[in-house]
């Protein structure tokens, strides 16, 4: 059975409220990497945002003029957030499917861009994950995803060292080469993130059938840090990996 830990009330709460009091590390960091990945222009496109949330990136596509706009998402908490945020005159399709069994709702169904932010180190099997998200792909399109970083997710603790004056003295890495899940505690105990090494991450690029297209690690510039002080830990390790990926022509 996938993890749906989203729509635990009290995980939910957390999350919600962490997504909606100032920018956390997804606007700061994550997401201008992301869009640094995608096609210059999304009008036309059709788009699949894989992991979806509270629907963000689904309206930016559709309000950049996208011709569709699915957003798939196995909690459907996060999905009732989605919809209640997205006006009337947004045509996005919201489904309820877990990564684990993503499809196509029509038999000729697919997307000239798939986008994936830090949804599939929730997934077990991220092989089969990217053989169904190729599957969706029409020939030319762009995959780009995010998940959290192998050397944020190696120990399952995720949390600094700190020393006696509880300054962050390092970020322990250990345990890098045993892939497999972490149980670890974010807003409510036993929340399991898959730990993969970079190499199975893009093996499974290759493996689906995807042509390598760039590889991130992003880092806060200096206006960054002094707009968001509390951004300066993240250029001493980094917090996301992102990967796009081409299908073949
Ligand atoms: C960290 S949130 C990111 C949400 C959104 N992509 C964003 O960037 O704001 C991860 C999302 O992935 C979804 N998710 C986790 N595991 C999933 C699975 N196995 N299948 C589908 N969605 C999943 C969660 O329900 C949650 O909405």
């Amino acid at each position: 059975m996938p993890q749906n830990v989203y729509d635990d009330p009290q995980f939910f709460e957390g999350y919600r409220r962490l997504r909606e009091d100032g920018p956390a590390l997804n606007e700061a960091l994550e997401q201008p990497a992301l869009d640094s990945l995608l096609p210059t222009s999304l009008a036309g496109l059709r788009v699949l945002d894989v992991g979806c949330g509270f629907g963000g990136f689904a309206r930016h596509a559709c309000a950049a003029g996208a011709a569709q706009v699915v957003g798939v998402d196995i909690s459907s908490r996060m999905l009732e957030v989605a919809r209640a945020r997205t006006p009337v005159r947004m045509p996005i399709q919201y489904r309820r499917q877990a990564i684990e069994a993503l499809e196509a709702e029509e038999d000729d169904e697919v997307f000239d861009l798939v986008v994936s932010s830090l949804a599939l180190h929730y997934v077990a099997d991220y092989p089969a994950a990217l053989a169904r998200i190729a599957a969706l792909m029409a020939p030319g399109a762009r995959l780009a995803f995010s998940v959290e970083h192998p050397i944020a997710t190696a120990v399952a603790a995720q949390q600094w060292h700190r020393d006696a004056a509880g300054r962050e003295s390092h970020w322990p890495v250990d345990g890098y080469q045993h892939e497999g899940p972490r149980h670890t505690h974010w807003f409510i105990d036993g929340v399991i993130k898959h730990h993969r090494t970079v190499q199975t991450l893009l093996d499974g690029v290759a493996g689906a059938g995807l042509r390598f297209a760039r590889l991130l690690e992003p880092v806060p510039s200096d206006d960054d840090i002094a707009r968001l002080p509390w951004l300066a830990s993240q250029r001493r390790r980094p917090s996301f990996l992102l990967i796009a990926a081409d299908k073949l022509r």
